[in-house]
């Protein structure tokens, strides 16, 4: 440390990690563009534990004393707790490592002025935010899994409910209410894969990286990575200090999952309009209109679809800021934090309320059922006439003459007269109406991963499985 004023006890106006080459103070307007203890103020748990570490490891060095490593070690145990009651930033702060090292002045005195000694803010910024981001993953897996678990609780209640399956938005084919719910779980858990594979990119050590070329001291990266919990130790300093990686999957798992409750949401919003009426929204998750009376509105879940826009915007500004750097640090990496913590701030805001609003929704299984029409069993009515011996193309253009007739003549197609099905194809029988059932048409896929009762049933258990597994290791 070159500041000779922090080697005695600095006043909080004069706390500064670097000055000393400089003859005049720095500008007001570099102060403000500079400081970002208003972002990574949060990071201090973490850069307390990771100084501990460090003035453990200068003592295994041989840099410290026992005492010396010893008193810095309590120290910042001191900090940490004063932080934790509350001491907040000063506005000279410029920051959260900066902060630390003043109280760590105030609380052990001239020996805080040991503890910077072979490192840098550089492998200290990358340390800190990689064990954030490591705690970040385990948290937003338990975010994910509450609504994962709201989804799978309503699903468990809709296996015999039935509505249209959509493509194009148009209606396809019938499909089972706990299987249309279920389609938004798997993605979930998709997430949760991701999650674990970010916190393992993160779990890499780059403490010992100094400022880019590596500690002169020999300090001990094995014993770090241990106290620490890192899998593993970075390999080359130069990328240790400017690698971003981990932030970047990070934020595009994040991405993912704002983009799957965003469309979670879609499905929702459509359900519940008034020419679909398949769901309600409970009262604690519905707003009303300052002008119409009647309205009845699902803000949560626009709020989330528009916070996927955001959440992306996080993704795209961090790749932005990282593609045209040298390698090394740069001080646009201290943008990093903005990005991740606006993301993950934001799913903790999205995911449960997503979670709270799914869990008060009230199916309504007639207005569901009603909306599957005959003409959307005519795949089913094909597959009967392949079953007789038809081929498909022949099948499908028999049926197709039946939807027209129908369509003309404004009726269901199970309402179409028995000649009708006759003179389409020789090979109807009189029992070529059952196939127009929607029951029929759900029993027929029992192929896994199908809409059938069975296979339903099993991936009702998958997914109970998922949620439980998770839950045991948690
Ligand atoms: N606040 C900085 C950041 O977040 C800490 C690292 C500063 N390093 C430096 N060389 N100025 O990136």
């Amino acid at each position: 440390m070159t500041d000779s004023s922090a080697s005695s006890t600095p006043s909080a106006a004069s706390h500064k990690l670097w000055g000393g080459r400089f003859a005049g103070g720095p500008s007001p307007l570099l102060d403000a563009i500079n400081r970002s203890i208003g972002t990574d103020f949060r990071l201090w748990p973490h850069d307390i534990r990771l100084s501990q570490a460090w003035a453990r490891a200068l003592g295994e060095a041989g840099v410290l004393t026992r005492e010396e490593s010893g008193a810095l070690r309590a120290g910042l145990a001191r900090v940490g707790q004063r932080i934790a009651d509350g001491a907040q930033p000063q506005p000279t702060d410029e920051d959260i490592h900066t902060m630390i090292d003043r109280l760590l002045h105030e609380e052990a005195g001239s020996v805080a002025s040991k503890l910077h000694t072979g490192r840098s803010r550089n492998d200290q910024v990358a340390t800190a935010s990689r064990l954030w981001t490591m705690a970040a993953c385990r948290d937003l897996d338990a975010a994910i899994r509450t609504l994962q678990e709201a989804l799978l609780s309503q699903a468990e209640t809709l296996t015999d409910a039935i509505l249209p399956a959509y493509t194009h938005l148009q209606r396809a084919q019938p499909v089972s209410g706990a299987h249309a719910l279920l389609a938004h779980f798997w993605p979930l858990e998709r997430d949760r894969t991701r999650l674990a594979n970010a916190s393992r990119g993160a779990a890499t050590l780059p403490l010992g990286s100094g400022a880019i070329a590596g500690s002169a001291f020999a300090v001990p990266r094995t014993l770090l990575q241990e106290e620490l919990g890192f899998a593993a130790i970075s390999q080359n300093s130069i990328d240790a200090t400017g690698d971003r990686d981990f932030v970047a999957e990070t934020l595009f798992t994040c991405t993912m999952t704002a983009v799957h409750c965003s469309r979670l949401a879609e499905d929702l919003i459509i359900y519940g309009s008034g020419e679909f009426g398949f769901v309600r929204f409970g009262d604690g998750f519905s707003t009303g209109s300052s002008m119409m009376p009647q309205k009845r509105n699902p803000d949560v879940f626009e709020l989330a679809r528009g916070s996927g826009a955001r959440v992306l915007g996080d993704l795209v500004s961090l790749l932005g800021t990282i593609k045209g750097l040298p390698s090394g640090y740069s001080k646009d990496l201290q943008d990093d934090k903005r990005a991740l913590f606006n993301a993950v701030d934001l799913l903790h805001l999205v995911l449960p309320a997503m979670a709270g609003a799914v869990a008060e929704l009230r199916f309504d299984r007639a207005r569901m059922r009603a909306a599957v029409s005959s003409a959307m069993m005519a795949t089913d009515l094909a597959d009967y006439l392949v079953k007789k011996g038809a081929t498909f193309r022949e099948a499908h253009g028999a049926v197709g003459s039946l939807v027209r007739q129908a369509e003309e003549a404004g009726i269901e197609m199970d309402a179409l007269p028995a000649s009708a099905f006759a003179s389409a194809h020789a090979l109807f029988g009189a029992d070529a109406r059952d196939a127009l059932a929607a029951e029929a048409s759900l029993a027929a896929r029992d192929i896994a991963g199908g809409t059938g009762p069975n296979a339903v049933a099993a991936q009702l258990a998958q997914a109970r499985e998922a949620l439980t597994a998770a839950s045991a290791s948690a």
